[in-house]
């Protein structure tokens, strides 16, 4: 018979105890992961059964916030912050979403401009319109990156922001680029998707603008799979870019609190980083800098032992200490010889590859990016073009960026592993070597 006297009044408890019941995330699902790994099938036996004579395990909990362990998210984050070298940093669960909250954080809306490159991935100017604004297309140098005299002129009583890329591994002229911008009072986004641990002039990359955005999708220098970062050190952007990556739920230094002032509360989407990729990314973060070190030593031999020839160019690099070596780009002096050559050196097994091949869609350039060109928009509203008068949208065409059509269509691009031995870089310099005799000779 239950007690009548209420456990307020000192009765006793009509629930005593809950549990404990198995975690939520449970050994099945760590054998799920561990399935990702290329073991042996004697190696998963031995760590299936390791795992199963532990029977007082606790499960992971795979949300950042309200973690009873330490965040993994919160400290990728910190480390991050530490490498790049910015007051605060932001984890989000792409580039992309990293872009969004930086134009968001920014204040970037219908009826704006942002300048963004005519080679990139698209997300750099697909997120401009995502935002509701207008992406102005910009020509490129021999950077491959943002050439800072078109920027200039392509500045209009609009433009709220430049969103520099650090292509292909490599810095854009930041100190040109930054000089533009503080002319004209405008913030720098930097998308160091393809650049993470880069610097220009010793200072990281992701730490000279207003905001860096970092990619931690598979295919960049340091992963976890799907994953972003947000650096800056600008308090205001930071909380501004927390609350879009967060619904509505308003991180800020206290949670609840009213508005300290406008511009601080408005209504997000949700972009959290998971506790799994969190703890890739921390690991990755931490090997940031022995990694790019592999890059550069092979990038390094494999130059300095192309010989130079007439008709053979290199990309310019505007900081070669602070290039992330993951490539090495050629210039031929035209595209039919580009692409005979490119593939005399496949044929060599050189790991090289082509930019731009008219006949070749690609999302990195601009003049494929029909969503753009042709003003495409989700929904009946039009946006992000109707919010501007026809007249003022900017003129895009597939040929608006002709620097950029002429350099990509002449450049072989030689990928560089971090693994690569001595013997390697020497065999596919050879490579190179050998293929350009032949056409350049
Ligand atoms: C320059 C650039 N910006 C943005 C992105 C988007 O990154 P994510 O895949 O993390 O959204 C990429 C990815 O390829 C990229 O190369």
């Amino acid at each position: 018979m239950s007690d009548s006297k209420l456990a307020i009044d000192g009765g006793q408890k009509a629930v005593p105890r809950l549990g404990p019941y198995p975690p939520k995330i449970g050994r099945e699902e760590l054998w799920a992961l561990i399935d990702l790994w290329d073991f042996g099938p004697g190696t998963k036996d031995k760590l299936k059964e390791i795992i199963r004579r532990d029977r007082n395990v606790r499960g992971p909990h795979l949300f950042r916030y309200y973690n009873p362990k330490p965040s993994r998210v919160a400290a990728a984050e910190e480390a991050m912050r530490r490498l790049i070298g910015a007051r605060h940093c932001l984890a989000v669960n792409s580039c992309t979403s990293a872009l969004v909250a930086a134009y968001r954080a920014l204040g970037i809306g219908s009826g704006d401009e942002v300048i963004v490159p005519g080679y990139t991935f698209f997300a750099t100017a697909a997120t401009v319109a995502a935002c509701n604004a207008i992406p102005v297309i910009v020509d490129i140098d021999d950077t491959l990156c943002l050439d800072a005299r078109a920027v200039a002129k392509a500045i209009s009583r609009r433009t709220k922001a430049i969103a520099v890329v650090h292509m292909r591994g490599a810095p854009a002229q930041m100190d040109a680029l930054l000089d533009v911008a503080r002319r004209k009072g405008l913030p720098v986004v930097e998308d160091v998707a393809q650049a993470g641990g880069g610097s220009f002039h010793g200072k990281r990359l992701g730490s000279l603008g207003a905001i860096g955005c970092f990619s931690f999708d598979y295919y960049k220098i340091i992963v976890s799979g799907e994953g972003g970062f947000v650096t800056t050190d600008d308090e205001w952007l930071y909380t501004r870019a927390q609350s879009w990556h967060d619904t509505a739920a308003c991180w800020r230094p206290n949670r609840y609190a009213r508005e300290r002032r406008k511009g601080e509360l408005f209504c997000g989407e949700n972009y959290r980083m998971s506790e799994l990729e969190g703890a890739v990314a921390l690991a990755q973060i931490r090997r940031t800098d022995q990694v790019l070190a592999g890059y550069r030593r092979a990038k390094k031999l494999i130059k300095q032992a192309i010989a130079p020839r007439p008709g053979l160019a290199f990309r310019r690099i505007t900081d070669a200490a602070g290039d992330t070596g993951i490539c090495l780009v050629l210039f031929l002096p035209n595209p039919g010889l580009t692409r005979k050559a490119m593939i005399a050196l496949q044929a060599e097994g050189v790991p090289a590859g082509g930019i731009y091949d008219a006949q070749i869609r690609d999302w990195h350039i601009y003049a494929y990016w029909d969503h753009i060109l042709k003003k495409k928009a989700v929904a009946r509203d039009g946006l992000p073009w109707s919010a501007m008068p026809p007249r003022e949208l900017p003129k895009y065409s597939r040929t608006m960026c002709p620097r950029a059509l002429d350099f990509l269509a002449r450049a072989i691009i030689v990928n560089v592993d971090c693994h690569y031995s001595a013997a390697d870089c020497a065999a596919i310099a050879e490579g190179i070597n050998k293929v350009l005799r032949v056409m350049l000779p």
